[in-house]
């Protein structure tokens, strides 16, 4: 699948201690990779979307807390575990709504409990395999959301897709765009339409480069445009990623996808919602509960424009994510299958006991 070529949103060169990440604020026009080892630059780099996307800040994270011990002078498993934790708390806090973060270091912090007998040395390689693993499985659960995905479309369909969900948010292929690379593969000749994805513009500067590169058609739009695509009959499917899904299938994502699911259900297009198990969170019960993120004011009034363009001092509600009432999602797609509603039936059989709150 020709989803990335050789680059990686995120990887670890475990030689020279540091994570690699592309800096996606600088898409298009640059890519440019960062190389960090600090605990607060990677950090920052989280906070700042330089990685984003649900499962690429859990890779991210997990890389994270681990070059954040793998330095450590600590001479004995108490003292390295002190300062794991205290890494953790760090990354964990630097972005609330996606769950992978958490529980990507929540699963970190299981390997180092799981290691209470061995020597540092042997908890450091632990946890640098701990995050290999958490990254290779993330890449395998692309490729199968991309098979399951794919299994709803038809050949020629128009597809809308929201914020990028591709290889720039994950360890590779994706979770919504998964099924879009497969059918290239295919010969499906799907039609793309990305909408821009105010204010941060991941669909005209990620989800735009990432499928045009790959030769898939793709048009952008501006998040206002949704409904007249509809509505002309273009668009057979809506796609989305995920950054948390609640128990009884109420799902977070980026902001404007609350509003692009009401559309959908007004012309009758399926909506379905793609993501990794990492990223259902059973101890959810609704979207209610699901922490919202909120940016600063600069992302909508000035960022991206030439000079300010709204006036100074306005009040301004910059929410990154919305939450999708579980009645209007079609499908929720993971690597582990297709769930349909009632959600609080279907989800359940997508977790295994290890995947369930304690
Ligand atoms: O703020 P972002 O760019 O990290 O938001 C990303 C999204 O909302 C994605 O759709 C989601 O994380 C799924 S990525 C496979």
């Amino acid at each position: 699948m020709p989803a990335a070529g050789s680059l990686r949103s995120v990887r670890l060169d475990e030689e020279a201690r540091v994570l690699e990440i592309i800096d996606q604020t600088l898409l298009p026009a640059k890519t440019v990779l960062l190389r960090l080892s600090e605990l607060e630059d990677i950090r920052e780099a989280i906070y700042s979307l330089r990685v984003r996307g649900a499962p690429a800040i859990g890779i991210a994270a997990a890389y994270g807390a681990y070059l954040a011990v793998r330095t450590s002078s600590a001479r004995d498993r108490e003292a390295l575990a002190a300062e794991f934790r205290a890494a953790k708390a760090r990354l964990a806090s630097a972005r609330p709504t996606a769950v992978n973060l958490s529980w990507a270091l929540d699963r970190m912090e299981r390997r180092l409990d799981a290691s209470r007998d061995r020597g540092v040395a042997e908890i450091k390689a632990a946890l640098r395999d701990e995050a290999e693993a958490i990254r290779a499985e993330d890449e395998a659960s692309c490729r199968a959301i991309g098979e399951h995905g794919l299994s709803l479309l038809g050949r020629g369909w128009g597809i809308l897709t929201h914020c990028n969900a591709g290889w720039l948010a994950t360890s590779r292929y994706g979770t919504a765009l998964a099924p879009l690379y497969l059918g290239r593969e295919r010969g499906y000749g799907f039609r793309v339409f990305a909408d821009e994805t105010r204010p941060l513009l991941q669909g005209a500067r990620l989800t735009a480069w990432e499928l045009g590169q790959a030769g898939i058609d793709v048009t952008l739009i501006c998040d206002n445009m949704a409904s007249i695509v509809m509505k002309r009959g273009l668009v057979r499917a809506v796609l989305v990623g995920c950054d948390r899904v609640a128990a009884n299938g109420d799902t977070a994502n980026k902001i404007g996808t609350s509003g692009l699911a009401v559309l959908a259900r007004h012309y009758g297009i399926p909506f379905y919602v793609l993501g990794p198990v990492s990223t259902l969170d059973p101890a959810c019960p609704t979207g209610a509960a699901i922490p919202v993120e909120e940016r600063p004011p600069e992302e909508v009034t000035e960022r991206w424009y030439a000079r300010r363009m709204a006036p100074e001092g306005v009040k301004v509600f910059n929410p990154a994510f919305d939450v999708t009432d579980a009645g209007l999602v079609s499908a929720i797609i993971t690597e582990r299958g297709i769930a349909r509603p009632p959600y609080g039936e279907s989800l359940p059989r997508m977790l295994a006991p290890a995947d369930l709150p304690k």
